[in-house]
């Protein structure tokens, strides 16, 4: 066996796992609007368990109403909830994984309109990121919700599951407590460390009394909040032996807050793989319980080694289980080449979640979260399915047409797939997504679909082999603004930048701060480049309130590119690029101009299309310029409905 560790078997208080892999919890939004679980959030999870992984732990289930963190978490603050939440672990138990269920309360990190009342929390001190005002929980308040845990974990018991996890992490009610960042309380809940841990460890005594002695309970920590005035590792390696003397049989070691920079607790493409492992291993110096490990780590290398070193006793797969629910069955089988990789881009899972308040996804993989829909049925008939364009969109309806038995062409007019990925997984950190075209590669190999390059369709090929079907995937092309002297030799796309076909000339000037403009700033500048951005709006179109956007302003700020807004370009003359700022005229000297100023999109062939009344989807940037998110998820859909 390949990762001998990683697939021996570990017992918590009792529990034993076929594995050491863990699936994190991670809210997605599938739950009813009354926080009973769906069909959807139990196909989902079930799928999960399918694919291998040894322990599955819920996401967030509220043990108080008034603890839900987004409007449809899951609830467990009553018997009702029992019926509907035992089917997890019945789901589960089929595929030989263990269920544990996440106890929660999100304290001050939570909407009035989530709970529909005030939020409550140690202190009245606003969430940094979400400034909703809240209240300071009274001592009664604090008794009751150390009894809601227990009664909760009562409930999870009796529901089936095999284990609890009290959420303890990333700036949740139990967190605030811990924390003299958000406990600013002066009665015998705030003030010493002593002081600070009486709430939580109140709460593991009352839910160890309540389930018995040989029930496995464990804890979910930041090991360190990584804010200013926030507790850090040495108060967590104080507090760690001070749980386990209180019942705890493990403890799963995450890091960061909401408001930690970079946001760590979900730490986007520019960490390290492992970054968080040595926290694990200083908790595991002082305890003498299991400590899970977790943090960007989707390398199973890496994961057996850190067991294998002792730095974490098992190792979580967060994001990775939302991008390929097969993987550990994957990694046990030897089948790496057919991993479809997690990238960390953190766009269609905790960014959908967070930001655009919808349920969770994954970017890369268009079937998360639809897993109760079952497969899209075969195609009757089979018809012959052409697909324009071998982007992102296009391959993803590739692979989806060709699942449902149609006799797929792909037809790209470059000389390699992959449209924009080409080009997007060239910046630093960015190289897995080119792993996605990679896989989905292999993917049409075996099914038997090719992929034909350098091959521009026309009008009149298509009127001659006549496709029963197209799938119109022929992404964008740049665009510029009417700028006099843009046609200038020393003007380039960012694109032909990213992809070498150009040569490097510095210094440079981008014009266009959005992802593109940001990106190819920091590849030039991590090419010993100095760039100038300018962007026309006053604010930067990338926030820093993104894990991605924060570090990109950080590598781009250190290594000396500058970034300047409201900068409203007037004309290139003579390699200068002269532009309006206010009422004052600057200039900057380039000897390269990168243009990054958006894309159109490119839709040649749908009038042939029509008139030949072929059938035809239009997908990704070819119907609008959007993420690699969108591309995927309608390419797939087109090759599911075509
Ligand atoms: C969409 C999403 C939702 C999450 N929700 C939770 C949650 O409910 N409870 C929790 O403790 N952590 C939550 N996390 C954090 C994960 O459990 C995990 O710690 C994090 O993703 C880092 O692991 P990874 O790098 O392997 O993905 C969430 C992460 C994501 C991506
Ligand atoms: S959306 Fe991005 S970060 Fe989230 S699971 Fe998918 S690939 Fe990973």
């Amino acid at each position: 066996m390949q990762f001998p560790h990683l697939f021996s078997s570990v017992t918590i208080n009792g529990m034993t796992l076929k594995n050491r892999a863990v699936m994190p919890p991670m809210g997605t939004g599938y739950g009813n609007p009354d926080s009973t679980v769906s069909d959807r959030l139990v196909a989902y999870l079930s799928r999960r368990a399918q694919g291998g992984t040894g322990l599955i732990i819920t996401e967030v289930c509220a043990v108080d109403a008034r603890g839900k963190g987004f409007p449809n978490e899951i609830g467990i603050w009553s018997d009702a909830f029992i019926p509907g939440l035992a089917r997890i672990p019945e789901a589960l138990h089929l595929f030989g994984a263990k269920a544990a269920l996440q106890l929660h309360h999100a304290g001050r990190e939570t909407f009035e309109d989530a709970i529909g009342t005030i939020p409550e929390a140690p202190s009245a001190i606003p969430s940094v990121i979400l400034g909703q005002p809240c209240e300071a929980m009274s001592l009664e308040r604090i008794t009751q919700l150390v009894e809601a845990f227990a009664s909760a974990a009562g409930r999870a018991k009796e529901a089936g599951f095999d284990a609890v996890e009290l959420h303890g992490a990333h700036g949740y009610l139990l967190n605030q407590f811990l924390s003299p960042f958000s406990n600013q309380r002066d009665d015998k809940y705030g003030g010493s460390d002593e002081s600070r841990a009486r709430f939580v460890l109140e709460i593991i005594a009352a839910v160890r009394k309540k389930v018995g002695n040989d029930f496995p309970v464990w804890i979910r920590v930041s090991a360190d909040e990584l804010v200013r005035g926030g507790y850090d590792l040495s108060f967590m390696q104080k507090f760690a032996p001070m749980m386990v003397s209180a019942g705890v049989d493990a403890i799963h070691c995450s890091v960061g807050v909401y408001s930690t920079p970079g946001g760590l607790s979900i730490a986007s493409m520019d960490t390290e793989p492992g970054f968080n492992l040595f926290r694990a291993r200083a908790l595991k110096d002082v305890v003498h319980v299991p400590v899970i490990g977790v943090g960007r780590i989707n390398n199973p290398e890496l994961a057996d080694q850190a067991i294998a070193r002792g730095d974490a006793d098992l190792i979580s797969f967060g994001r990775q289980h939302l991008t390929d629910p097969d993987f550990i069955n994957k990694v046990r089988d030897g089948a790496l080449d057919d991993i479809r990789w997690c990238t960390a881009c953190n766009q269609g899972c905790i960014e959908r979640l967070s930001f655009e308040m919808k349920s969770a996804t994954c970017s890369f993989n268009p079937e998360c979260g639809g897993e109760h829909k079952g497969q899209a049925p075969k195609a009757k008939p089979s018809k012959r399915v052409w697909v324009i364009g071998a982007g992102p969109a296009g391959l993803s309806a590739a692979m989806a047409a060709s699942a449902r038995g149609h006799k797929v062409k792909v037809f790209e007019k470059e000389e390699k797939p992959g449209g924009q990925l080409l080009s997007a997984s060239q910046p630093p950190h960015k190289s897995a997504f080119k792993d996605w075209l990679i896989w989905s590669l292999r993917q049409l190999k075996k099914s038997s679909t090719p992929v034909h390059c350098q091959n521009l369709i026309s009008k009149e090929e298509i009127k001659q082999h006549m496709p029963e079907a197209v799938i119109l995937a022929c992404g964008a092309y740049p665009v510029t603004l009417p700028i006099p002297g843009l046609d200038s030799e020393k003007v380039v796309d960012a694109r032909d930048v990213l992809t070498g076909k150009v040569e490097l000339k510095s210094p440079a000037v981008v014009l266009g701060a959005g992802y593109v403009g940001m990106e190819t700033a920091d590849y030039l500048l991590s090419k010993g480049i100095p760039v100038t951005v300018l962007e026309m709006q006053a604010f930067p179109p990338v926030g820093k309130l993104t894990a991605h956007g924060y570090w990109l302003h950080k590598r781009i700020k250190s290594a000396g590119g500058r970034l300047i807004f409201g900068a409203q370009v007037t004309c290139i003359e003579a390699g200068d690029v002269r532009y309006r700022q206010g009422d004052t005229e600057r200039m900057e000297n380039a000897a390269m101009i990168v243009t990054a100023m958006g894309a159109k999109s490119d839709n040649s062939l749908e009038d042939v299309l029509k008139e030949l009344s072929i059938p035809y989807i239009i997908v990704g940037d070819a119907k609008s310029p959007r993420r690699v998110l969108e591309a995927i998820h309608e390419g797939h859909r087109a090759g599911g409905e075509i």
